[in-house]
């Protein structure tokens, strides 16, 4: 019998996401929002909501949000509050009616970590 050889497969280092299902980030208006949705986009994914209470509000938010429609993108803003229970599932239930949630990121926090521990 002859020595069995383990079989070698290429790495794959991208993240990809698909563009069928539906991310959601909660603070995706934000300055780190902003990125990660750029980021998002260029890796696959189509359907994105972005939270933010005040909703876009300066010419960045606007062009960005515009450029990313003519691109293709699905990105919808919900100005429902996530600290708020029943806005939190409202958003849940916002947007599985578009598709299945596949990701959901958390970028932002208001207050200071280390304070609350002090
Ligand atoms: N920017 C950076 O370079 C950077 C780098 C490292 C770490 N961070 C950390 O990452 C976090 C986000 O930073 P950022 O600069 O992106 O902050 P930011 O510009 O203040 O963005 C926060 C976003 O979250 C939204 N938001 C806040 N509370 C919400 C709620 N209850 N429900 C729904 N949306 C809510 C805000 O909109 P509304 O106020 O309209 O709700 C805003 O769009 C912070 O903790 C920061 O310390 C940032």
């Amino acid at each position: 019998m002859g020595q069995v050889l383990p079989t070698m497969k290429p790495i794959i280092h991208r993240t990809y996401f698909r563009n069928e299902l539906m991310y959601i980030i909660v603070g995706g208006l934000g300055g780190l929002g902003l990125e990660l949705t750029r980021w998002l986009l260029g890796r696959g994914a189509d359907r994105i909501i972005l939270t933010s209470r005040t909703g876009p509000k300066t010419p960045y938010h606007h062009w960005c949000l515009r450029r990313w429609k003519e691109q293709g993108a699905d990105d919808q803003v919900s100005t429902l509050n996530v600290t708020d229970r029943a806005q939190a599932e409202q958003l849940l239930h916002d947007a599985v009616l578009s598709a299945p949630v596949k990701g959901i990121f958390n970028v932002t926090m208001v207050g200071n970590l280390f304070a609350a521990s002090e």
